[in-house]
């Protein structure tokens, strides 16, 4: 539904807003909040480009409490958890209260754990403001935070009360983070929607018109398949696409690089990887697995996997939450648009996919 340049997508229990005059509508949201503490959850970016807008906006939140963390994955962890709850309860932050998380995913999946679980629960909603938070983190309830160097291992199913989503707060994020959550795009399509990806092949990041088409194209793939399925019980495993291997990578990449990689990169080159995998074990055909690896290999930078960690990558596989007994899980394509869920893969496999991406290097430094 558009209502005022305002496009409204149902979600399972609350409902999801995108455009320029969003914050008329988080006004309305905001009004039974009008006499409770009201908390804003910032890193020093969000502090930096995105707080004031919200705030003068919306005239409620003028008396509201700036909560800021460091930015950063190496952050969404459960000691700085122990930080917000003991502050949201120094607040005397009540069951009444609401936490409003403004931030890329790092932010709205932590906002969102805390919010779930301090006084068993308060409200929160999330104001996304990085790409790969307003196309898809902020939306389906996923809430969480990594623990022990494995990604979003603690957390619960809870969605926002609403999700406000301002594309214009993408105006001052760089280009590499944009990237970043293109990859959760290139994955919507390449799961659910060949004309998706034909037009995301094209390229849809320079021009900001296309902002609004990309974030709801992607928003509704994701939510139409988190209504189905919203406790990842089946269909909602197909977004899992490239995320095997790409928080492997991701994992590993926070453990060991000085500037580890986006979740973004990390799951682009698990896309790569696994496109291998669904042609050799599955019917994905060699001149699409040729399309997606050079789409992807041209849009991000390469980053050589290193043989010698190879084992470490794939024991980080078998500890993925998306395991069952000790198989390594995985959503595979069997064409552009269409893709399986619940195949197991066995090792030797996984590491020729490995070497399959690194060869790509190769070729693109030859080239
Ligand atoms: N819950 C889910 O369903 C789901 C889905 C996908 C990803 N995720 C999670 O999302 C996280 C990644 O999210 P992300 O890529 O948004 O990372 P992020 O939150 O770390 O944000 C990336 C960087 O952009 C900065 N930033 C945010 N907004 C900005 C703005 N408007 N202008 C300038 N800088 C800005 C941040 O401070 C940060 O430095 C990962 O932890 C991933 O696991 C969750
Ligand atoms: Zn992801």
């Amino acid at each position: 539904m558009s209502v005022n340049n305002i496009i409204s997508i149902k979600t399972k229990t609350s409902e999801v807003f995108v455009g320029d005059e969003v914050f008329s509508v988080l006004n309305e949201y905001l009004r039974p909040y009008r006499n409770k503490k009201i908390f804003v959850l910032v890193d020093e970016n969000t502090l930096k480009h995105c707080v004031t807008e919200l705030i003068t906006q919306n005239e409620i939140l003028h008396n509201a409490e700036i909560l800021e963390i460091d930015s950063g994955e190496e952050n969404k962890t459960l000691d700085v958890c122990y930080q917000l709850w003991k502050t949201l309860a120094d607040y005397k932050a009540d069951r009444h209260s609401l936490l409003i998380n403004l931030g890329g995913g790092v932010i709205t999946d932590m906002g969102g754990f805390i919010a779930s679980t301090y006084k068993r629960g308060i409200d929160f909603i999330n104001v996304p403001t990085t790409l790969l938070s307003q196309i898809d983190a902020s939306v389906g309830g996923k809430t969480g935070v990594d623990f022990e160097g494995l990604k979003n291992i603690i957390g619960v199913f809870n969605e926002a009360k609403g999700v406000f989503i301002y594309p214009n707060f993408l105006k001052t994020l760089d280009k590499r983070q944009m990237l970043s959550g293109y990859a959760e795009a290139l994955k919507h399509a390449l799961i659910k929607d060949a004309s998706y990806w034909k037009m995301l092949k094209k390229g849809m990041l320079s021009d900001d018109k296309n902002w609004v088409k990309l974030i709801t194209s992607s928003i509704k793939i994701k939510n139409e398949i988190v209504l189905n399925d919203p406790l990842e019980m089946g269909e909602r495993k197909l977004l899992n696409f490239g995320h095997t291997i790409g928080h492997a990578v991701e994992s590993y990449s926070l453990e060991n690089d000085k500037i580890p990689l986006c979740h973004g990169e990390a799951i682009a080159i698990g896309m790569i990887c696994e496109s291998y995998i669904s042609n050799k074990q599955h019917e994905l055909s060699d001149g699409n697995l040729a399309t997606i690896t050079s789409t992807i290999a041209d849009f991000y930078k390469s980053y050589p996997l290193n043989e010698s960690d190879f084992h470490m990558l794939i024991e980080l596989m078998k500890n993925d939450k998306k395991n069952e007994k000790n198989e390594i899980i995985f959503t595979l394509l069997v064409d552009i648009g269409d893709a399986t869920i619940n195949q197991e893969v066995n090792v030797d496999l996984i590491l020729e996919s490995l070497n399959y991406y690194n060869s790509l290097i190769g070729d693109k430094v030859k080239n």
